[in-house]
C-alpha cells in the first residue's frame, strides 16, 4: 500500500496564522503538524508516500521532510495543486504515484492518538473504498454516514440532521477506481470535488467499508479553539509518556 498526506489549502479557518505559511507547518506542541499524519502511515506499514500541498510556503515542505529517511521511509514524494479545487482533486494529483496500488489517504491536519495499522492492512485484501469512522458529539461538522444493519449505505458532509453519531475521519482508503470516480465528480456548491461525494458513490454501489478507530481522533484544522485544544492534548499525552510519539515521530 502507498500513502497520500493532504496538505493543500489557504487555512483560512485559521486565519491570520496561516496568512504566510501553510496550516500543516504549524507546530503541535513540539514538532509541525504535518509529522503527525506521516508517523501514523509510518506506524501502518507504509513506506512510499506523496506529499500534495498547495497555497503558501510550499518549497518548506522539502526543507522540512527531505527525502523521508529520518522517518525511515523509503520514498517521500512531493506535487502541488493548484487551485482550491477539493480534497478529492487534490487526490486525483496522486494518480501516477499511486499506478496500481492501492492507498491510504490522511489529511495533513488529522491528528491521531492510536494505530490504524489493522484497518489499513484489512484493506489490502479488500477492494472499492474503506472509511475510518469515530464517535463524536458534533457530527453536523464533519462528514457522518447513514449505517443499516451494519452497512454505509450513504455519506453525508456537514449535514444538519446527522443520521448517525460518527464521523468519517481523515482517513481514507481506495484502490485505483478512484480516480474514475473523481474524473467524472460534479463540483458541489462551493465549487470543489468533495471526498464525501467519492464514498457516498462507493457507500451507494455497496463498496464501502468501514473500521471503527478506538483511539483519539482530532482535526486540528476546524477552528483555533480546535488547533489549541490538539495543541494542549499532545503536549499532555508527551508529558505523561515522553516516549510516546518518539519512534513514531523521526527528527527530534
Ligand atoms: C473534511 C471532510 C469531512 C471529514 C473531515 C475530517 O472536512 O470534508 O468529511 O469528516 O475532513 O477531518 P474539513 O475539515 O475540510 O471541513
Amino acid at each position: 500500500m502507498k500513502g497520500v498526506v493532504l496538505a493543500g489549502g489557504l487555512g483560512s479557518r485559521l486565519y491570520p496564522l496561516t496568512k504566510i505559511t501553510n496550516k500543516h507547518l504549524l507546530p503541535i506542541y513540539d514538532l509541525p503538524m504535518i509529522y503527525y499524519p506521516i508517523m501514523t502511515l509510518v506506524d501502518a506499514g507504509i513506506e512510499d508516500i506523496l506529499v500534495v500541498t498547495g497555497g503558501n510556503s510550499a518549497g518548506e515542505f522539502l526543507r522540512l521532510l527531505g527525502n523521508g529517511t529520518a522517518f525511515g521511509l523509503k520514498g517521500l514524494g512531493y506535487t502541488y495543486q493548484e487551485k482550491e479545487g477539493g480534497i478529492a482533486e487534490a487526490v486525483s494529483l496522486s494518480k501516477d504515484f499511486v499506478g496500481n496500488s492501492k492507498f491510504v489517504i490522511i489529511l495533513g491536519d488529522n491528528i491521531l492518538d492510536g494505530s490504524i495499522k489493522d484497518a489499513v492492512q484489512g484493506f489490502e485484501k479488500g477492494k472499492g473504498a474503506k472509511i475510518i469512522l469515530k464517535e463524536v458529539e458534533n457530527p453536523q461538522d464533519y462528514g457522518v454516514p447513514v449505517i443499516k444493519k451494519g452497512r454505509v449505505t450513504q455519506v453525508i458532509e456537514k449535514p444538519k440532521v446527522p443520521p448517525s453519531n460518527y464521523a468519517v475521519i481523515g482517513v481514507y482508503m481506495y484502490d485505483k477506481s478512484v480516480f474514475n470516480i473523481i474524473e467524472n465528480l460534479e463540483p458541489s456548491k462551493r465549487g470543489e470535488l468533495e471526498i464525501t461525494d467519492v464514498n457516498d458513490i462507493y457507500a451507494r454501489k455497496g463498496e464501502l467499508s468501514y473500521s471503527i478507530f478506538d483511539g483519539e481522533w482530532m482535526d486540528a484544522g476546524v477552528s483555533i479553539d480546535s488547533y489549541l485544544e490538539v495543541n494542549n492534548y499532545v503536549a499532555k499525552r508527551k508529558k505523561e509518556n515522553p516516549h510516546y510519539w518518539r519512534l513514531r515521530d523521526a527528527g527530534n
